[in-house]
């Protein structure tokens, strides 16, 4: 029988009580000191520093949702759900829970009244208050975990998307705010006779090194603006989880660079959430929502063929990657 609705609301609402326990497991690395086999609560407390008994109501409250699982009195161990919180391992989201329940997240949150009531972002990219700033200002371990945890999400798709396209008639691709450079790599490695170049702010790409160091014959970096210049004479560019970032104007903006930039035989790739109209799964929607208070939006395929056309290029297709994850949108020069 279908859950009472004022359980399910009860259920969603304790969401955020949920995400906060997982951050600081995920902070103090429990998943990780279980790797080899169950613990004593009284030694995870100890590894850690942490207060014995606080320690175990933390992970008899995780192990009632499935995150570690009691052995006896008072020992724990992983379960198939806290090995996902291990520091390194393939298919790792630990990184992804530190960035999105860190206080940025929370000061997001906090802001949304006046978001909703204005309509306006509280922390606009164009005024220096954006995400992009917020993490420059507020130094390297805030910008370090949100590069984390984007590597995080871009070890599970970088593989989909350098195999779901047929990338043999290029020759060179920009990827235009690659980060750090995961992307450029998974699709160099996959494909040995491409080179790349890796654009983005500067402070991004000096951490680019442990993408590329092993590729450098066979790509570049340039430490650029993509509201100023985007490398030319390319056969194909990258755009993944650039364009939500920003409002349409400015999505516009970087989209007719990236179309000044191009020969007219180039393709761009633009890799992102496509909504479904009416009701999609939850994350994206969800995502559309965080990304309201920062200017940006997520957007259907008739809103990307909108800004495409705006630029002076033409959506062609949308390849999907696989259920719930973003898709490949390929345009071309109009
Ligand atoms: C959401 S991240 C996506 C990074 C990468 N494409 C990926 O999917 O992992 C957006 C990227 O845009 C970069 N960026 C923001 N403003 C930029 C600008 N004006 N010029 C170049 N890169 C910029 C950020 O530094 C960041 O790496």
């Amino acid at each position: 029988m279908d859950e009472p609705p004022p359980q399910k609301i009860l259920d969603i609402l304790f969401g955020m009580w949920r995400a906060r326990a997982l951050h600081i497991a995920a902070r103090l690395e429990l998943a990780d000191h279980l790797a080899d086999g169950p613990k004593p609560v009284a030694e995870l407390a100890s590894i850690t520093g942490m207060d014995a008994v606080a320690m175990h109501r933390l992970l008899r409250a995780l192990a009632s949702i499935g995150v570690f699982q009691a052995e006896g009195e008072s020992a724990y161990a992983n379960t198939p759900l806290s090995e996902a919180l291990r520091s390194g391992v393939p298919g790792t989201v630990r990184d992804f829970v530190l960035c999105f329940a860190e206080e940025w997240m929370l000061e997001t949150w906090k802001a949304f009244p006046q978001v909703i009531n204005d309509g306006v972002p509280a922390f606009d990219p164009t005024s220096g208050t954006g995400l992009f700033d917020y993490f420059h200002e507020h130094g390297a371990e805030s910008a370090s975990t949100f590069d984390a945890a984007m590597t995080n999400f871009s070890a599970l798709i970088n593989p989909m998307v350098a195999q779901a396209y047929d990338f043999s008639s290029w020759k060179r691709v920009v990827d235009v705010g690659g980060g750090e450079g995961s992307l450029l790599a998974t699709v160099l490695e996959t494909h040995p006779h491409l080179y790349g170049v890796l654009l983005d702010r500067a402070e991004v790409v000096a951490r680019s090194d442990r993408y590329l160091s092993a590729l450098t014959d066979r790509s570049e970096t340039v430490s650029g603006d993509f509201f100023n210049t985007i490398p030319g004479e390319a056969d194909g560019y990258l755009l993944k989880h650039v364009l939500h970032d920003w409002d349409d104007k400015n999505a516009v903006r970087i989209l007719t660079n990236v179309r000044e930039a191009m020969p007219a035989h180039a393709r761009l790739l633009s890799v992102e959430f496509v909504l479904t109209p009416g009701s999609g799964p939850d994350l994206p929607v969800f995502l559309d929502l965080v990304m309201l208070a920062y200017g940006g939006r997520e957007r259907t395929e008739a809103e990307f063929a909108g800004l495409f056309q705006e630029a002076g290029l033409r959506l062609d297709r949308v390849i999907p990657l696989a259920p719930g994850a973003p898709a490949i949108v390929e345009a071309t020069p109009a």
